[in-house]
Formats: structure tokens, C-alpha cells, sequence
């Protein structure tokens, strides 16, 4: 089969590689509808994830085909369109008996990063009970790749992190996929408020679009232009979604009294918390690796159209010009992209 492999930091390249079998009884293997390429991607590039060795097959996003199935899988058949969950969970361990099935002890983030992943013609997909979602037809497969990582971030690392509630006020730091995944689930909980913060104003305008009712360019004024969007009370709900201390410090800012911050992004360098200001607000914060536990949810939400995911992808590049796919998805301002999917279809 053909599969985009890391070949180091800076490259990757289409190369021939042996197709995946199933190893174990509760593996399945899975052939790619749809790819797409996830900000982790980027930073395995840069070579921010040192775990992650030249030669492996990228990518932990997917929707594709079940083309075969262990013995021990029964939920799935073979044929059936399946969504790849970013996640892999054997449901058992002590961690996925809580719902933290990322840091599951023979799963978590497993594909594109400890084994090879979905950026290829055929992918192994470990615990595939439940790391492997049946796609309902009414859903628009390339569509549907947001759903493996970035809805669930937004919902799981986001929202319900930071307690959106009923007439609450949000305010969401950046508006990528996460952020824009963030922003969508949160108006399923009907906020009075939602405000998103980003340096790209066509991001901005997106977040518009899509139902945020105010928006602030990140500036050293961003800072009072939030307060003053809450009559200087600052937020109940505060989701940081870009992972860089700027923003956090920026989250630590324009949290109200009561109010609950929610660390999304993933952070490379040390970050101050003012614990001098913040300790007499009752102020909660929470942080998290997604558990991709609201998946299944998320489908039917967007199947009974509650939920519209058709804004995400943005960008769709064939396989054999994936490496083209990674260049716009680097320089995602300039082509006004989000996420960019892979076809193989
Ligand atoms: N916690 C998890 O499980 C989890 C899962 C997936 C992604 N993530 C992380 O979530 C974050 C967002 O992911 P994404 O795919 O949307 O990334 P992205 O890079 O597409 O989006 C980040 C956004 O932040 C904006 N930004 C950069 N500097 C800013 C600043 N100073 N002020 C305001 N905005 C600024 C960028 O313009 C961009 O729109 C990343 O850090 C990613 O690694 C975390
Ligand atoms: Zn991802
Ligand atoms: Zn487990």
C-alpha cells in the first residue's frame, strides 16, 4: 500500500509500505475514505514529539471501510463505514473504567504516533470495539474526519471543562478547528455570550459565521475589549484553545468570579499561574488530554442535525498530493484553511 510516512523532521513522503493484518484478536483493519491532518501533525514535524521515530506512518484522524476484523471484534462488519477515533480504548483498564480512555494502558493516543496511523491506504486500528465508530449514512464521510479529534476536543477539553451552562458567558482563545469545534458544541448549551479571541481576522470572521456573537483580535488591548463585552465582569467560561502562555495568561485575565478555566491547547514551554490574584476568586481550572468519550454522542447530534461539522474541512487534496495537503495545512492563514482532509477515494 501507499502511506505517508515521517522521514524525519521537516519531511514526509509517500512511500510503499506493507499493507496492515490483524495482529491481535481485538484489532481491525480499516481502508481510508477520507485523512486529514491535525495541528499534532505540525508539531511532529517540528520534531516537538521526540517519541515519535522517522519512519512511522502519520495520522490519527480517519474515516474509512472495515476490511477486515479480529476475532474478538462483534459490534463491527466488514464493509461498514467506520469513524476512527483519535483515542484507541480497551475499556477495561483501571483508566478507561473512569473515562480516561487517553491515558488507557494499552491505548490512548496509539496511531500516528506508537504504531502507524490513518494517513495511508489501510490502517490497523488497535481495541477496535471501541476505538472504531459505525458512520451513519446520513453523514458526509470527508466531513466527518473533524469528529475523530477535533469535536471531541473542543466538546470534552472545552466546554464541558469550563461548565458552559444556560445563559453563561464564554470566551474561547483561539479559533482553529479545536476552537471552532469549541465554539459549535458550545451553543448547544445555549450561552448568552460567546466571544471568540484569534490573531487571523478570516478566522475571526469564520467564528462570526458560525454563531459567535462577538469577536476580539488578539492585541495588547484584547484584554479590555473582553471586559468591557461583559460590562467588566469577566467570563463564566474560559476556553484556552491555542497553547502558548500568552493566551493562558490572557484566560487567567478575563475569568469572572466563579468562573472556570479550560486548558485545551498543548503547551511546549513553561507557563505562570497567578495564583496571587486568582486564589480569592474561586476560580476553578481544568486541563486535559481528550478521552474521545463524547464520540458517539457528537454522530448523533449531527445526525439528528443538531450539530452542522460541514464548516471544518475546508481543504481536500488527493493522496498522491498529500505532502502538497501538509504544505497548505502549514500555511493555514494564507489559504484560509482549517482542516484539510485526504482523499483516497
Ligand atoms: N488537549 C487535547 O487533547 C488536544 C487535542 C487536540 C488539539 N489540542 C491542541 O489544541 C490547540 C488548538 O488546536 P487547533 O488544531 O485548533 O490548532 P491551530 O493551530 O489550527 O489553531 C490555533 C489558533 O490559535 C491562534 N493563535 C495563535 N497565537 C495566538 C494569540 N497570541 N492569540 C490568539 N490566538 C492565537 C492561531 O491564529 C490559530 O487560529 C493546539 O495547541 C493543539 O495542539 C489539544
Ligand atoms: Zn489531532
Ligand atoms: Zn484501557
Amino acid at each position: 500500500m501507499q502511506a505517508l510516512v515521517y522521514t524525519g523532521p521537516g519531511t514526509v513522503e509517500v512511500l510503499d509500505r506493507p499493507k496492515p493484518t490483524v495482529q491481535v484478536p481485538t484489532d481491525a483493519v480499516v481502508r481510508l475514505l477520507h485523512a486529514s491532518i491535525c495541528g499534532t501533525d505540525l508539531h511532529i514535524l517540528k520534531g516537538d514529539v521526540p517519541s515519535i521515530e522517522p519512519g512511522r506512518v502519520l495520522g490519527h484522524e480517519g474515516v474509512g471501510v472495515v476490511e477486515s476484523l479480529g476475532s474478538a471484534v462483534h459490534t463491527l462488519q466488514l464493509g461498514q463505514r467506520v469513524l476512527i477515533s483519535c483515542m484507541t480504548s480497551c475499556g477495561a483498564c483501571r483508566f478507561c473504567q473512569r473515562g480516561l480512555a487517553a491515558h488507557c494502558i494499552t491505548g490512548g493516543w496509539t496511531l500516528g504516533n506508537k504504531i502507524d496511523g490513518t494517513q495511508a491506504e489501510y490502517v490497523r486500528v488497535p481495541h477496535a470495539t471501541l476505538s472504531l465508530h459505525p458512520l451513519p449514512d446520513s453523514i458526509d464521510a470527508r466531513a466527518a474526519v473533524a469528529v475523530s479529534d477535533a469535536f471531541p476536543t473542543g466538546l470534552e477539553c472545552g466546554v464541558l471543562s469550563a461548565g458552559v451552562q444556560l445563559g453563561g458567558s464564554v470566551a474561547i482563545v483561539g479559533a482553529g478547528p479545536v476552537g471552532m469545534a469549541a465554539l459549535l458544541t458550545a451553543r448547544l448549551y445555549t450561552p448568552s455570550l460567546i466571544v471568540m479571541v484569534d490573531l487571523d481576522e478570516g478566522r475571526l470572521a469564520t467564528a462570526h459565521s458560525l454563531g459567535a456573537h462577538a469577536t476580539v483580535v488578539s492585541s495588547p488591548d484584547a484584554e479590555q475589549k473582553l471586559m468591557d463585552l461583559t460590562g467588566g465582569q469577566g467570563f463564566d467560561s474560559v476556553i484556552e484553545a491555542v497553547g502558548i502562555p500568552a493566551t493562558f495568561e490572557l484566560c487567567q485575565k478575563v475569568v469572572a468570579v466563579g468562573g472556570r478555566i479550560a486548558n485545551v491547547g498543548v503547551h511546549g514551554t513553561k507557563v505562570d499561574l497567578h495564583l496571587e490574584r486568582l486564589w480569592e476568586r474561586n476560580i476553578s481550572i481544568h486541563m486535559s488530554l481528550v478521552n474521545a468519550t463524547t464520540t458517539s454522542r457528537l454522530l448523533r447530534l449531527v445526525e439528528s442535525n443538531m450539530l452542522d461539522i460541514s464548516s471544518l474541512v475546508t481543504h481536500h487534496f488527493p493522496f498522491t498530493e498529500a505532502p502538497k495537503a501538509y504544505e497548505t495545512f502549514q500555511a493555514a492563514s494564507q489559504h484560509k484553511a482549517l482542516k484539510v482532509a485526504i482523499d483516497f477515494t
